[in-house]
């Protein structure tokens, strides 16, 4: 069962992710159909980012909607946090009107764990700085799932800004403890060597990276970065390092292609490429519904086993 909180991918087993999953591909037959479950009924759900957000923020509310709970949402922006209350006492604030599980993105690695530290509310990691996007990396496993028929021996390849992404590091735990072949591949400032040591395969030539893999994931270039110095120039990471269609030719034929999103059309990778037949990045949208659903439902199970304890 899995735990109060949704930290990250790394601390949960093998048996959570297929729980998850399991779950998740239930809750996208009530996505295809009705659209309305009463499986939250009564329970309080509500989400708080620090940090900007679409996908994420949004599917979270048609996830809670879909199961018949109670919705909320704190804007940071025009909250009392511009008034200098403290992130405790803001989720306490929250957790008083009787929050059964707050959501949260924050650009410091490590907040939603203070939170859960403090807090009876479960909470789920959206996003915490470099460290762990792990709803993130669950849609990104439920449609690798769909797509393809088994992980073990599957060969993975992430390419892009790897040192500054969640997304590739729960990525990465995941896919490894599900027995895939994990590749990261990027340009080395962007990509340290000592990744090595995790268990996967690093590369600094993307057409070696991707050759003969069943999956290709770009990242977002985080553009804002770009000032740091981190790569000469966009164009330059566009000739070396952009997802082409042509480069998905060096891929396996049925090879999928995936992004997070927000993507940035013509750099990491290329509008056709995305807009092609190896693109799934619109499935992983709505299966990114299916997996808060599924998380939802888990972890208010899992409360009320627990209920003395809350
Ligand atoms: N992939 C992702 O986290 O997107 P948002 O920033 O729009 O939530």
């Amino acid at each position: 069962m899995i735990k109060k909180d949704v930290l990250g991918i790394r601390d949960m087993s093998k048996e959570d992710l297929i729980e998850i999953l399991d779950t998740a591909k239930e809750m996208k037959k009530i996505i295809e159909g009705e659209k309305i479950s009463d499986i939250l009924k009564g329970k309080t759900i509500i989400t708080i980012f620090f940090e900007p957000s679409t996908r994420t923020r949004l599917s979270f509310e048609m996830a809670a909607k879909y199961l018949g709970a109670h919705f909320g949402n704190i804007e940071t922006k025009t909250s009392s946090v511009v008034k200098g209350e403290s992130l405790i006492d803001t989720v306490r604030t929250v957790e008083r009107m009787k929050a059964d599980v707050i959501i949260t993105r924050h650009n410091m690695s490590g907040a939603p764990h203070l939170m859960a530290k403090y807090l009876n509310a479960s909470i789920i990691n959206a996003g915490d700085g470099l460290n762990e996007h792990p709803t993130q990396a669950l849609l990104d496993l439920m449609t690798i799932g769909e797509k393809k028929e088994s992980f073990k021996g599957l060969k993975v390849v992430i390419i892009g800004d790897i040192v500054h992404s969640r997304v590739a590091r729960s990525n990465m735990w995941g896919l490894l403890k599900l027995g895939a072949e994990v590749r990261l591949a990027g340009p080395a400032t962007l990509l340290p060597k000592t990744f090595e040591k995790l268990g996967v395969k690093v590369y600094y030539d993307i057409n070696k990276a991707i050759n003969g893999v069943d999956v290709v994931m770009g990242l977002r270039i985080q553009l804002e970065r770009q000032k740091s110095g981190l790569f000469p120039s966009k164009d330059e990471f566009v000739r070396y390092f952009g997802i082409t269609s042509e480069r998905m030719r060096l891929a396996k034929k049925d090879a999928i292609l995936m992004h997070p999103g927000p993507i940035n059309r013509n750099v990491e990778i290329s509008s056709e490429a995305a807009n092609s037949g190896y693109s799934v990045i619109e499935e992983q949208v709505t299966n990114g519904v299916a997996v808060r659903m599924a998380l939802l439902k888990l972890l208010c199970e899992r409360r009320k086993n627990n209920e003395n304890n809350y």
